[in-house]
């Protein structure tokens, strides 16, 4: 378990600035109460939602730079319109049997995705008839209809916000990338002991140098989710074993997706089926901050002006899809779904003759699907509601055995 090492408050300002220091002062005191008014102890999935989304405060509703070469991390849509355009030629194909298709973004970053697909929608003559972004960040929001309005001034009248799932019954596609990372998990620690063993919650308290991680016996929510883990998957753990889990997952998916009544979800993000994810050797589990294009696994530097992530568990993902009423299209990895959609005809279209462009392309799709890279870490889940469809971006592998 990675302990902390809060810099001293002149160690902070000298590395993070006055500003940012000052603005990790103020979420740490935000979290200190928090861990006041839980007697000493706060739950790490609080914590994480705390950092994470507290209103004004948090890494994803501050001001934070957050994503790109300036930020903190880059995404796929970040490293090139290559995945925007292959995204783009998947929606097209769901679409093409839907009257007024609306596409739903999901955490839509800096915009750049939403531009790409809709450029790529545009030449393939196939927009929908809205794309509405649901966004949390306010900030970004912002962000986001600066970008489209400077890339794509046509189409922004189609482009719509909400801050919370879509009301009304729609038709369409639904595309989320790195965003189920971003929800908050539960952490635990398995205790073998004599007999069955016990889990233990991990959660955050306050020792003289800061946050630092403390464990109390885990409550009923939590043990009967470990104990789902462990046989589901058929699991061998060691003594202190620990990893984490997202309880809102289910909730939070079903309510995002429930009113699309025909048509397909694609969910983009890194992770695993279970059985890989709580492989015994994983025995720290797969929590992940970043901070300056610097990745690191203390959640307690920098409390709001961090990113903090763990990998997808896809099998939860599959349970909670299929209890939603939703047909599993297929799951692969993003180098064989970029394959299967074409990257290589992208490449050859975005370049168009331009041999240096077509150079730098190449070396953006290799990023995009080199298995060391992000070919295989993220990888792609698609289910459909109520349209018979093979979809293309899924047909090259599809790795559903493994869930
Ligand atoms: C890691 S970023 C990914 C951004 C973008 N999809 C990309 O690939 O570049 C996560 C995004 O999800 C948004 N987000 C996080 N939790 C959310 C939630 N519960 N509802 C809507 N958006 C959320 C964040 O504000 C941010 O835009």
């Amino acid at each position: 378990m990675p302990h902390h090492d809060t810099p001293t408050v002149p160690e902070r300002e000298l590395a993070l600035g006055l500003d940012a220091a000052a603005h990790a002062a103020r979420v740490e005191a935000g979290l200190r109460r928090q861990i006041d008014a839980g007697g000493g102890f706060l739950s790490f999935e609080r914590f994480m939602d705390y950092a994470l989304y507290a209103p004004g405060l948090g890494y994803y509703s501050g001001g934070a730079q957050k994503l790109g070469k300036d930020g903190d991390f880059t995404t796929a849509p970040e490293v090139s319109r290559l995945f925007g355009a292959c995204v783009a030629v998947q929606c097209a194909e769901v679409m093409a049997s839907i009257a007024q298709p609306v596409v739903l973004e999901i955490g839509a970053g800096t915009g750049r995705l939403a531009v790409d697909v809709l450029t790529r929608l545009e030449s393939l003559g196939a927009l929908p008839a809205r794309y509405v972004i649901l966004e949390s960040s306010a900030d970004l929001r912002d962000r986001q209809r600066r970008l489209l309005e400077f890339c794509v001034p046509h189409l922004r009248p189609r482009v719509d916000w909400v801050d919370g799932p879509p009301a009304d019954d729609f038709e369409g596609v639904i595309i989320a990338n790195e965003v189920l990372d971003a929800l908050p998990v539960a952490r635990f620690r398995w205790r073998a002991g004599a007999g069955a063993g016990v889990v233990e919650e991990l959660g955050v308290v306050l020792d003289s140098e800061g946050f630092a991680w403390g464990a109390r016996p885990a409550g009923a929510a939590m043990s009967s989710a470990v104990a789902d883990i462990r046989s589901s998957a058929a699991l061998c753990w060691d003594e202190g074993y620990e990893s984490e889990y997202c309880p809102r997952l289910g909730a939070w998916t079903h309510a995002v997706t429930a009113k699309l009544k025909r048509g397909c979800v694609l969910w983009f993000d890194y992770g695993l089926p279970r059985a890989q994810y709580y492989f015994a050797e994983r025995h720290q589990g797969t929590l992940l901050c970043h901070y300056r294009h610097r990745a690191h696994d203390d959640p307690f530097l920098y409390p709001g002006l961090q990113d903090i992530t763990a990998w997808v568990d896809f099998t939860s993902l599959a349970e909670a899809s299929q209890s939603a009423g939703f047909e599993l299209a297929g799951f692969t990895t993003q180098a064989h779904f970029l394959a299967a959609t074409g990257i290589d005809h992208e490449m050859r279209r975005l370049a168009a003759d331009d041999g240096a462009r077509f150079a730098r392309l190449a070396g953006e799709a290799r990023q995009l699907m080199l298995p060391g890279e992000m070919g295989e870490r993220f990888k792609v889940m698609a289910w459909l509601r109520d349209i018979d469809a093979e979809l293309r971006g899924l047909s090259f592998v599809d790795l559903r055995h493994s869930l």
